[in-house]
């Protein structure tokens, strides 16, 4: 499979300040590619390296087979989309006349306007100014802005970030029918829910270092301590080691009928961030 990012020994710096210190990325097309970390771990640094926003202070980053020197031609814009928080739409158009912009600037045909509409939920409200929306709705909006004209590289920095769950859950169903149709995306978040739930592959950046990279599944098992966690009827919690020693007395729980819930430890996104940098993802 062809890889739509790839990123070796990239580094940046402002003034003293070491963003990113050395990552090496291989994104492959198709894939749901999530960069976690808190706030200030350089992701937004990263999506602007990536995209032509920021010239890198050392390494080598490919983007669809292109350099950052091709990053400002029309070939390369054409095929990325971008939705960051410096995405901007104009505030007392409408939804329609915004993206109608949008189209023309990317020469794209005015038939996907109302078809990216349709896709975020916002076509009965095409005819609103964007100042008379919600946030959620705005950020909808901004979403097909990033969309219209059929980009096959996603970049999305915190998108739903401060929306309401119904909002978040409408931008999460839009991003995989995307991507089931061929997009691949890259997301921005520091929230370990939405990495969960939408992700193919994680990565945890902190200070400027990819500290794990995996499929967020193999990341809960790889962490887990794999001991059985049962909560008696009585309201005891009881956690035993996973080996053959605790069976017989897992066994009569069972037997005795005592067993209200039993789980495996299953650590979330967020514990495992804790255990490797003792900081919280928020
Ligand atoms: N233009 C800039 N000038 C100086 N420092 C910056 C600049 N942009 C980002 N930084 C610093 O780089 C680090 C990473 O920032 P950022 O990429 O915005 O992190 P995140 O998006 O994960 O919150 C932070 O310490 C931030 O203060
Ligand atoms: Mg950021």
């Amino acid at each position: 499979m062809k890889n739509s990012i790839e990123v070796n020994g990239l580094q940046k710096v402002f003034g003293k300040k070491t963003a990113i210190a050395d990552v090496n990325l291989q994104i492959a097309e198709g894939e749901i590619f999530g960069l976690l970390g808190p706030s200030g771990a350089g992701k937004t640094t990263m999506i602007k390296m990536l995209t032509g926003e920021l010239n890198k202070t050392a390494g080598d980053i490919r983007v669809l087979g292109m350099e950052p020197t091709k990053f400002h031609t029309t070939t390369f814009k054409a095929q990325i989309g971008i939705l960051s928080d410096n995405s901007a739409l104009y505030e007392r158009l409408t939804v329609y006349d915004n993206l109608k912009l949008f189209a023309k600037l990317y020469e794209a045909p005015l038939s996907y306007i109302d078809e990216t509409l349709e896709m975020v939920h916002m076509l009965d409200v095409k005819k609103t100014a964007i100042n008379k929306l919600s946030r959620g709705m705005k950020q909808r909006v901004l979403l097909a802005k990033a969309l219209i004209h059929r980009p096959k590289l996603i970049f999305l920095d915190e998108p739903t970030s401060a929306l309401d769950p119904g909002n978040v859950a409408q931008i999460h169903r839009v991003l995989k029918t995307l991507n089931e149709a061929g997009s691949t995306i890259f997301i921005n978040t520091h929230n370990m829910e939405e990495a969960t739930v939408l992700c193919d592959r994680v990565a945890f950046l902190h200070e400027g270092k990819i500290k794990e990279l995996d499929t967020p599944k193999q990341l809960r098992y790889k962490y887990s301590t794999h001991a059985f966690h049962i909560e008696t009827f009585d309201g005891e919690k009881i956690a035993f080691d996973n080996n053959e020693e605790n069976a017989d007395e897992i066994a009569a729980l069972i037997r005795a009928g005592e067993i209200k819930t039993m789980h495996t430890d299953n650590p979330t996104l967020g514990d495992i961030f804790i255990k490797l940098t003792g900081k919280e993802l928020v």
